[in-house]
């Protein structure tokens, strides 16, 4: 065959779905598997969303749709914004994608040339660094502490700032920790960028999904307008992940030319599924608290769980469906604990470094399994130690 492109040697996919595939293999066997490596989601799509969805299949909303999306589904997201963020974007800043992924591919293609320098979180989610690494950009990545609750720290992006740097990638709440970063936090590194002359790419897909706290955007400084960029998305709160729906806020003159991106590519997301959206967003609104009310209740079962099985230690995150416990003290590396929990105990788990090279000595687990699972797990888990001693 003759040689790839150099992008297509350099992009990377997400280990979620290796050990999925691992754990498949295990059940066609016979073996009996607890999922924890899931990243969405145990609830279906809100039944007033998934019948407008099906509705406007019936009245045949089936057609290509303008590429950044029908203007209702617009209108309704910057209502959205400026209900949750305090500002109104204009509707020329306002895109839809087919999920928030394609944003982040999108933004990253937009404004990052190979030789640039790109500042996102390690551990984080795997898109940032693959993106990265295939349009041929640097990755600088800033370590997520435990001593600091995996928040990202603006002094350590400061540090890591050169005249190369083009784009600060920031997740709060954040896969794979949990963690939540404050609004004071969130206002320095937009003034970091401000002050550098940098893009801050902001991916708010768990925006509301946070225990104890609130989320706050670092897009609230320039309102999206200068150098801040929003993406959220409908795949996790309203339980949407296989709809594929996002949106994105934007500079007007990076909307302008990220149409073009979209034409080229995708031309449109789905039309039923952009109505099903605007139901989502205009609609009944009681589903998240509801969600969120089990996701604490699970949260709070797994973290004592964890927190009881000699060698692990594990804290309690503010956001998200994820918790990411220490297990250093058992003397294993992440991939090795990971591997023992599947094969050991049928506990399917991800490794820390599925997220990054600081991942080393945690796991992750998704909680969004039943508090009966997450029982049987802890118990399954203590086993497997003991039997292995
Ligand atoms: C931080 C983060 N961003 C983006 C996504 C992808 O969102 P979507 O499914 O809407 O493309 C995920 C999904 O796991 C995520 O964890």
């Amino acid at each position: 065959m003759p040689e790839l492109s150099n992008g297509a040697n350099h992009i990377y996919g997400e280990a979620a779905f290796e050990v999925l595939a691992k754990a498949q293999e295990l059940e066609r066997q016979g073996k009996h598997i607890l999922h924890f490596e899931i990243g969405e989601p145990d609830m279906e799509t809100p039944d007033n969303i998934a019948k407008a969805g099906i509705q406007a299949i019936r009245d045949k909303k089936t057609h290509y749709t303008p590429s950044i999306g029908i203007l209702e589904l617009r209108k309704a997201v910057q209502d959205e914004v400026e209900k949750t963020r305090g500002y109104r974007p204009d509707l020329e800043q306002i895109i839809i994608t087919p999920g928030l992924k394609p944003g982040i591919f999108f933004s990253m293609l937009a404004i990052v040339d190979t030789g640039d320098e790109v500042i996102y979180p390690d551990p984080g989610y795997p898109t940032y660094g693959s993106t990265t690494s295939f349009i041929g950009a640097k990755k600088v990545m800033v370590p997520l502490l435990e001593e600091n609750d995996f928040r990202m720290n603006p002094n350590d992006i400061r540090e890591r700032i050169t005249s190369k740097t083009k784009l600060i990638v920031i997740n709060s709440p954040q896969n794979p920790t949990g963690s939540v970063m404050t609004k004071k936090e969130l206002e320095e590194i937009a003034e970091i960028a401000e002050e550098h002359d940098i893009f801050i790419l902001s991916d708010e897909i768990y925006s509301k999904m946070t225990y104890e706290t609130r989320h706050y955007s670092p897009t609230v400084r320039d309102e999206a307008k200068e150098r801040t960029i929003l993406l959220d998305g409908f795949s996790k709160y309203y339980a949407m992940t296989g709809w594929r729906l996002g949106f994105m806020v934007t500079p007007v003159k990076m909307a302008e030319r990220l149409k073009d991106f979209l034409v080229t590519s995708i031309s449109c997301t789905a039309e039923f599924t952009q109505w099903a959206g605007v139901e989502a967003l205009t609609g009944d609104q009681s589903f998240i608290p509801r969600m969120m009310k089990r996701f604490k209740e699970k949260r709070d079962r797994i973290v004592k769980g964890l927190n009881s099985i000699p060698g692990f230690n594990c804290l309690s995150p503010k956001g998200a469906f994820y918790v990411f416990p220490n297990i250093k003290e058992t003397g294993m590396s992440s991939q090795e604990c990971a591997d023992h929990l599947l094969y050991n105990a049928g506990v399917a788990a991800l490794p820390g470094t599925a997220f990054g090279p600081y991942g080393e000595g945690y796991l992750r687990f998704s909680y969004a399994t039943t508090l009966e699972n997450i029982d049987e797990a802890v118990k399954r888990i203590k086993k497997s130690f003991k039997d292995t001693e």
